[in-house]
């Protein structure tokens, strides 16, 4: 067992001094109101695991509105809370936020002339939870402060690096766990238990995922391609069949595998030049999962997945448009030695970031991939220095000249033809005069 000395080290060493701070101002409000508190869940899990996470689960056994009320109220937070479930949470001023839940104490008669026991109903809580390791609460009130709860057999799972569910009806509850489990599995490089994948299996086997809603499903592949390797979810979720169950069709072989890994490379060389870009990551991998399915099996899994109409059709053209372009670069890159850097500019600059970086991985070209890591790495940010204004003066009427000359202008600008305002000003005169 982890000793209380042990969890307060971890906390010191992992979480800034703000958040142990907080930690044990909560439990000193606990103790003031003379209710048990504890963190739990992923946060709890982390800390053990020797990682940082910033979500702070509170479990108050008892009144938890009122709990959350009487912090906010001493550290001038703001609190929102749902009355029915007994949760609240607390939102800092600099938005931090921490989610409190309520447990409620349970009343037992005893036989007899004994009094009336208190049971803890924290116990109860965790047991409706996803999997052993995410069961486990640390004690908050001053006196036990860093004293772990460890019902089910969490440390020793965390230790063994194991997924397991807490009793066999746990996928049959709540079919989202199926996609959670792998989730933590390649997350935290860990195995599921052999008794839990079965009844992951045979949970697909008996249709009992065809009951998941469309939106739950897609937030959960949403959370997958979001993580850190994607790629081998995928592949793990594809031996569980779990990709066939999103649509038919969502069969891996060499070439998909091929492109999910070049996604990976890619994104890896993008969020290293840009860490302040933000791409939505998990759009390229959706369309690289999706990359070899026809355009009509691709609409039917939009359709499962309940994406909205609107985002439907962006995807589809990202999809469409993405290959379209694709297709011409290779074509030209394989006819002709030189490719001019307007030509890449003009292929490229109506496809968003997402879009470029799964073609990049899609191509099997180095030349074609040299290009679109030029585009991103350069030539997306070049404009001309004439602007609307500059052709204004010069007495164009309001057109669709304005576009083309000034396409012109920037085409001179990106194949070196042109350098100063002024050159470019002479250009564009010169466009204006040529009909
Ligand atoms: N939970 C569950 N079943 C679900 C979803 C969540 O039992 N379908 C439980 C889990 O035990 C989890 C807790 O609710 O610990 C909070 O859920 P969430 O915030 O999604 O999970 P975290 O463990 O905090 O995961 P992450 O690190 O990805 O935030």
């Amino acid at each position: 067992p982890v000793r209380r000395r042990e969890v307060v080290h971890l906390m010191n060493k992992h979480l800034s001094r703000r958040v142990v701070d907080i930690l044990r101002d909560l439990g000193r409000v606990g103790d003031e109101l003379e209710l048990p508190v504890y963190a739990i869940g992923g946060f709890a899990r982390d800390l053990l695991l020797g990682g940082k996470n910033d979500d702070i689960d509170i479990s108050v056994e008892g009144d938890g509105i009122l709990f959350a009320e009487t912090f906010a109220n001493r550290h001038g937070c703001r609190i929102k809370s749902h009355a029915k479930f007994g949760t609240a949470v607390i939102v800092f001023p600099d938005k931090a936020k921490i989610d409190v839940a309520s447990t409620r104490l349970e009343y037992y008669e005893t036989p007899g002339a004994l009094p009336t026991v208190e049971r803890s109903s924290l116990k109860m809580d965790l047991y409706r939870r996803d999997f052993t390791v995410n069961t486990l609460a640390v004690r908050l009130n001053p006196q036990n402060f860093g004293l772990l709860i460890d019902y089910f057999g969490a440390c020793r799972d965390l230790k063994d690096k194991t997924i397991r569910v807490l009793h066999n009806l746990s996928f049959v509850e709540d079919p989202t766990r199926v996609f959670r489990a792998v989730r933590f599995e390649q997350r935290l490089n860990f195995q599921i238990a052999r008794h839990t994948e079965n009844l992951i299996r045979n949970a697909v086997k008996m249709g009992f995922l065809d009951k998941l809603g469309g939106r739950r499903l897609l937030n959960e592949l949403i959370i997958i391609l979001r993580e850190r390797e994607p790629v081998r979810a995928i592949l793990r979720m594809e031996s569980l069949g779990l990709l066939r169950f999103i649509h038919p069709d969502l069969v891996l072989d060499s070439e998909n595998i091929r492109i999910l890994d070049e996604v990976k490379k890619v994104v890896t060389w993008f969020e290293l030049l840009y860490q302040q870009d933000n791409v939505e990551t998990w759009v390229v991998y959706f369309l690289a999962l999706t990359s070899l399915v026809s355009d009509d099996s691709f609409w039917e899994t939009c359709t499962r997945l309940s994406v909205s109409e609107h985002y439907r059709e962006r995807l589809i053209d990202m999809r469409v448009h993405g290959e379209q372009v694709l297709k011409v670069m290779e074509q030209k890159a394989a006819r002709e030695n030189t490719v001019r850097r307007s030509d890449i500019f003009f292929w490229l600059r109506s496809l968003s970031l997402e879009v470029l970086l799964y073609i990049m991985a899609k191509t099997r070209r180095e030349d074609v991939r040299k290009f679109i890591s030029l585009y991103v790495t350069q030539l997306r940010g070049v404009s001309c220095s004439v602007t609307g204004d500059d052709l204004k003066s010069m007495g164009l009427p309001p057109g669709p000249r304005y576009r083309e000359v000034l396409d012109v202008v920037l085409k001179a600008r990106l194949n070196g033809e042109v350098s100063t305002h002024a050159d470019e000003l002479l250009l564009a005169r010169q466009e204006l005069a040529r009909k």
